[in-house]
């Protein structure tokens, strides 16, 4: 997710920079139970489960197990903080703004906090979960604030003696189910703009990391959200994401999440009452680089676009398709980008990989990459996990791959870099087309005309020319075919998050 303030190229934070942030050593988890009304709930099963920090595969802390129960008190808390005179509805748009304003104001001073309490969860290096994902958080938060009061209706010329106005009006109650790989981060994309329409909300975050959507919980309350605005739910997917995504009282449902879940979710949101839907799913994304790019720089935006985040993002440039002219010299330098990857202990200051996140992740990528090997593909580095350090991976880069193998289709969601060869630009476009999924697509030419004949021709929810995962608060991110419906971020957003009122007057021709 790149940055504007310089301090984040490429996903690389300036290591060299003197105000480096460091994380908190023993920070304390002071958070961990279920968030309703404002307050801090037990479950009502009396359950509690365990999260793990993956790095060490040390238990951090016991959390609430909410469970289908406390979605239910949930929910009645966010409809009747929801209902009409309720002081959340009386409040006027200007000011909904300001809560916003101020929830990225204290998001900023937990900023390392939050960020100590995402690597603890995730495994995910420090710095960039200090300068990527808590800098999206904030960024998000005060866009979305600032559309607050400039949500408006159109007024529609229809018959002369007719009035016709629209107005757009928030859903309701909103639930939102996120994923482990950007645990805050995903959580905002849908809290802000849900919050800044005037909703309200139901938040379950994923099980492996619930820690900073409940610390956000605590700032929501400090801030002054009326009691019922946000409900956290901590817990697992076939409870309490089941029972929000199906729960005849929540109105619209944001997903981020896995393929698979996410046609259960829709399933489930069809059945029940036909709640709105968007839903971020999952990506294989091809990366072309053409001969006639800037080769230096395709090889690192590729490196970093697979490798960042432990390779765990639904953007992950998974098939990068290089022509023929340039291919082993490509090849070459990212086997040397790869090697000279600093893979450890996420809390030091120098480490770009940590761990995957969990056992079963890091069994899946295991057994992709024997698919590869096995498959045929050429092993240039890596090819196995790290010796006797956990959930580990070396990064790993296959050159000599073809569109039939699993690891040119299947996404890995790991530090794995499938390398394919192509011939020219209508034999790329295909290939690049050819599966069900279109997330994003990257584009590698100096050649304006290449560029934007791909841009038009790759089935994808974002084309990227000459740079990667370049994701903006302004600008709308989604997917194509099963990678996606709806959006998320930017004024598209907004459309996702209202309902559109038409309201006709007629008037009386005799009144002069
Ligand atoms: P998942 O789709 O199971 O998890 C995402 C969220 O959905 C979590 O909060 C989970 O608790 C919830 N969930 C699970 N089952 C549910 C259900 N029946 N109803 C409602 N919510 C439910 O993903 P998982 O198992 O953690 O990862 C599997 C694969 O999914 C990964 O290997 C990766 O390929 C993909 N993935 C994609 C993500 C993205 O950013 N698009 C994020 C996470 C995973
Ligand atoms: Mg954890």
């Amino acid at each position: 997710m790149a940055t504007t303030n310089g301090a984040v190229e490429n996903g690389q934070p300036d290591r060299k920079s003197p105000a480096l942030p460091r994380p908190i050593r023993n920070l304390e988890v002071k958070f961990t139970k279920i968030f309703i009304n404002n307050e801090w709930n037990e479950s009502k099963s009396g359950k509690k489960f365990a999260t793990y920090n993956p790095s060490t595969l040390e238990k951090i802390c016991e959390v609430e197990e909410g469970d289908k129960p406390d979605v239910d008190k949930a929910v009645e808390a966010a409809q009747a903080a929801f209902q009409r005179g309720s002081p959340w509805r009386r409040l006027d748009a200007l000011s909904r703004g300001r809560l916003l304003h101020q929830l990225a104001d204290l998001v900023e001073r937990d900023r390392t906090i939050l960020a100590t309490l995402e690597t603890m969860d995730t495994g995910k290096p420090f710095l960039h979960a200090f300068f990527i994902d808590l800098e999206g958080c904030i960024k998000t938060l005060r866009y979305f604030a600032g559309w607050a009061d400039k949500i408006q209706g159109k007024t529609i010329p229809t018959d002369d003696n007719v009035v016709c106005f629209t107005r757009h009006e928030p859903i309701g109650v909103c639930g939102a189910i996120t994923p482990w790989n950007f645990p805050l981060l995903m959580l905002v994309w849908k809290l802000a703009p849900a919050l800044c329409c005037g909703n309200t909300v139901v938040v379950k975050p994923a099980e492996q990391t619930p820690l900073t959507a409940l610390h956000l919980g605590s700032l929501i309350r400090e801030v002054g959200f009326p009691p019922g605005v946000v409900n956290i739910v901590p817990g697992f997917g076939p409870t309490v994401g089941a029972a929000i995504s199906s729960h005849p009282q929540i109105n619209k449902i944001a997903f981020t999440g896995s393929t698979e879940v996410g046609k259960l979710v829709k399933e489930a949101a069809s059945r029940s009452n036909l709640k709105r839907v968007t839903l971020e799913l999952g990506g294989k994304n091809p990366c072309i680089v053409c001969a006639d790019a800037d080769l230096d720089l395709a090889v690192e935006c590729a490196h970093q676009g697979v490798f960042f985040n432990q390779g765990q993002c639904c953007t992950a440039a998974s098939r990068v398709f290089v022509e023929e002219q340039v291919y082993s010299e490509f090849v070459k330098r990212s086997v040397e980008y790869a090697k000279k990857r600093p893979v450890g202990d996420p809390f030091d200051v120098r480490t770009e990989q940590g761990p995957q996140i969990d056992q079963k992740q890091f069994n899946k990528i295991l057994d992709l990459i024997e698919s590869g090997k096995k498959e045929g593909a050429k092993l240039e580095c890596g090819g196995s996990a790290m010796e006797d350090r956990g959930l580990f991976i070396k990064p790993t880069v296959f050159s000599e791959v073809t569109d039939t193998m699993r690891i040119a289709k299947e996404e890995i969601f790991g530090p794995v870099q499938p390398i394919l060869k192509f011939k020219n630009i209508e034999e790329v476009i295909k290939r690049a087309n050819s599966l069900e999924y279109g997330l994003t697509a990257a584009v590698f030419t100096k050649n304006l005309d290449k560029a934007l004949k791909l841009a038009s021709a790759l089935e994808s929810g974002t084309v990227w020319i000459n740079c990667y995962n370049a994701i903006y608060a302004q600008a709308p991110f989604g997917g194509f075919k099963m990678s996606g419906n709806g959006r998320e971020l930017g004024e598209y957003a907004l459309a996702e998050y209202t309902e559109v009122k038409t309201v006709t007057i007629k008037l009386d021709d005799k009144n002069p």
